[in-house]
């Protein structure tokens, strides 16, 4: 049977000793099997089963309508593909903000029915006690502030969060209570490089960021968009590493092409 130190795999105890070494943490979404298995062969530290899934898997407009059962679904999928990366999986909308309980079941089904790592979910003070009773069942939990994407219709749009002082002066509160409650670490998305490296000095656990500057601990970005397989989703912080897009719509244009042609199949892809 292997043993688990010797699979060499990345805890959440990792993520703590990299921040301290000043070592950077790598962190990428993943929904399925076959992305999980490139990009935890290609060593990244963290895989987010994010609930961006709604968005870039669905095509919803929003993170709000995937459910428990669907992100399982996806949970399940990378984590059969997974031999070294921590798996943090989103509890999504509505599965956790009703009480305590419900957050607790919630992380329980992702944790036993999908073996996932450990949990992600949005907000601070106002999570705080499900945070604390999640840890208290053994289940890491990952914080999320800033933009927040599970609260749009309160927002009203995407643009960068905590510019204001009275929202960074929350947001550094909300930072320190997640830590207070056992957070392992947390994830700051789409505000100010500044505050982003603030918070990130205060806190003794790893600050992961999206949009908010190099000052933190680790990145993470959604590999869709990374690989520039979207199109229309252009913010700053975005980095294309390719350009995926164009890549598959020429090869399946190439594909059409032959097959229309009769150039494929050819005698040596035949029995
Ligand atoms: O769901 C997601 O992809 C996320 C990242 C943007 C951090 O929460």
């Amino acid at each position: 049977m292997a043993n688990f130190n010797e699979l060499k795999k990345i805890t959440t105890h990792t993520l703590v000793e990299m921040k301290h070494k000043g070592e950077k943490i790598s962190m990428l979404t993943a929904y399925d099997f076959t992305f999980a298995k490139i990009i935890d062969s290609a060593g990244i530290d963290v895989i987010l089963v994010g609930d961006s899934a709604s968005n870039v898997m669905a095509g919803h407009i929003s993170t709000l309508p995937i459910t428990l059962d669907q992100m399982i679904y996806h949970a399940q999928s990378v984590v059969r593909a997974v031999d070294r990366a921590l798996v943090v999986c989103d509890l999504p909308f509505g599965s956790y903000q009703a009480d305590s309980k419900n957050a607790l079941n919630s992380s329980i089904r992702i944790m036993k029915e999908a073996g996932a790592h450990a949990i992600k979910l949005e907000g601070g003070f106002e999570v705080v006690d499900s945070v604390k009773r999640i840890i208290s069942a053994g289940i890491p939990v990952m914080g999320h502030l800033g933009l927040t994407p599970q609260s749009i219709y309160k927002f009203g749009t995407y643009t960068v969060r905590a510019k204001e002082k009275e929202e960074a002066d929350k947001l550094i509160n909300d930072a320190k209570l997640l830590e207070e409650a056992g957070c392992f670490a947390i994830v700051l998305e789409k505000i100010p490089a500044k505050l982003a490296k603030k918070v990130a000095s205060l806190l003794t656990i790893p600050v992961i960021g999206i949009g908010a500057g190099g000052g933190v601990d680790g990145q993470v970005l959604v590999l869709h968009d990374m690989l520039g397989m979207t199109k229309e989703f252009n913010p700053r912080f975005l980095r294309r590493y390719m350009n995926l897009h164009d890549g598959v719509k020429k090869a399946v244009e190439g594909y059409i092409g032959d097959v229309k042609s009769m150039d494929f199949p050819n005698e040596n892809e035949q029995y």
